[in-house]
């Protein structure tokens, strides 16, 4: 039995920009706007994702190898029995892909989404290497919720979005982003000829929700959250996402936490067993902001702590249970998606905070996705 299957993976934009926006100079040689450290916290995303996807034009002009390039991150990944690389997608509407690109080399599943009318084109293009990759019919004119939806049949959980400026520009514009890594490099290119974001109206969704600024190497790396629901789905969605981090387990959940200071600024993150065996997600975000003398992070008196499940108000494996944390820590609201089955504890988390004066807010919408992330567990249990 597949599970819950979710409509749509969660779709994560990356690219890197100049200072003054463009993502390429107009030179037909690629300008390399990340330096090692920004490539390599690239290739940890990577290693995260499912699916890496990119425009037909950027396999046409950079030729991208779409790897995970550190072994360890491979051998990370096949030890959780994925494959050692993400899936390989892209989109094109002309069918305009050369089969000796490094897109179709092996190595991966390389998925091919085309709109309907060059369908024939493409598949007389791609020849003998269709074998190695899919070729599929996306619609006319090609739909990217369709696109999105087959990829959730195949399996894609999480799908990084890596370019062009075309590509990007209508995921953002169609409202199917969930969160955008934006790594600003210290010059300019200053020439409107460049490539940049390429917008065909206004955003949908109103403004971004900031949720992390840092320094990696000489770029700012700039990771905004999007979608539907304001900053409590978008945090909340976030978390669920953190629950896929969790090392594997047949007797414990998987259960991401984020926690947001009053100002919007993320304070932690947590997730099951991060740090040790048997921690649980909120624990580990409020171990994170407890110093060992001077207690709780003061910031946690006007936090709001999202987690992907209804933190624990039982628990056998240690004596305090993420409620008893929680009300220690001072945190005046709790955000939760998931409301625990009864498989290990009596899940009366959100009944005990209320009743200690914690502002509780349920967000069933997210509840499937939080369950699929641990439906090994909750198969026989589903409805
Ligand atoms: N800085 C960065 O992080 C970064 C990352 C990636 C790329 N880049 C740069 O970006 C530039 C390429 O960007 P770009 O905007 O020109 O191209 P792009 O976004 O890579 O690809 C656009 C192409 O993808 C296909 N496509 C996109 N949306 C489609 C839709 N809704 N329906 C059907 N087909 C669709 C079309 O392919 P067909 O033409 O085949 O129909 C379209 O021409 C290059 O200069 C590259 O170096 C920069």
């Amino acid at each position: 039995m597949l599970g819950f299957v979710p409509s749509r993976p969660y779709v994560l934009l990356s690219c890197a920009t100049s200072a003054d926006g463009y993502l390429d100079d107009a030179t037909p040689r690629r300008l390399i706007l990340s330096g090692p450290a920004d490539l390599d916290r690239v290739d940890e995303v990577r290693a995260g994702c499912d699916a890496i996807l990119v425009g037909a034009r950027t396999i046409r002009t950079d030729n991208p190898r779409l790897l995970i390039r550190d072994p360890r991150r491979r051998a990370r990944r096949a030890a959780r029995g994925l494959p050692a690389h993400p899936a390989r997608v892209t989109l094109t509407a002309t069918g305009d892909l050369d089969p000796r690109a490094r897109f179709f080399d092996p190595g991966a599943l390389r998925l091919v989404y085309c709109a309907t009318p060059a369908l024939t084109a493409a598949r007389a293009r791609l020849g003998r290497r269709e074998d190695s990759a899919v070729l599929i019919d996306a619609g006319d004119p090609l739909s990217l919720d369709f696109m999105l939806s087959d990829l959730a049949e195949r399996g894609v959980a999480r799908a990084l979005v890596e370019g062009g400026g075309h590509v990007l520009g209508a995921f953002l514009a169609a409202g199917l982003a969930d969160e955008l890594n934006l790594a600003v490099a210290p010059f300019f290119v200053a020439d409107p000829a460049a490539p940049r974001l390429d917008l065909p109206g206004p955003a949908a969704g109103g403004p971004m929700t900031l949720a992390e600024t840092r320094r990696v190497g000489e770029v700012a790396l700039l990771r905004y959250l999007l979608g539907p629901g304001g900053p409590d789905h978008r945090f909340l969605r976030w978390a669920v996402e953190l629950s896929r981090q969790c090392p594997p387990s047949d007797s414990a959940f998987s259960v991401g936490a984020v926690v947001v200071g009053e100002d919007g600024e993320v304070l932690a993150t947590g997730f099951s067993r991060e740090q040790e065996d048997h921690d649980h997600a909120e624990e580990v975000a409020l171990r994170k902001l407890t110093q060992r003398k001077l207690g709780p992070d003061p910031r946690l008196r006007h936090a709001t702590l999202y987690s992907s499940l209804v933190p624990c108000g039982a628990r056998a494996s240690r004596p305090v249970t993420c409620v008893g944390h929680i009300v220690a820590a001072g945190i005046p609201r709790v955000v939760f998606a998931w409301r625990e089955p009864r498989l290990f504890t009596a899940g009366e988390g959100a009944e005990q905070l209320r009743a200690a004066g914690v502002s509780v807010t349920e967000l069933p919408g997210l509840a499937e996705r939080a369950r699929s992330v641990n439906v090994h567990l909750t198969d026989t249990s589903s409805t």
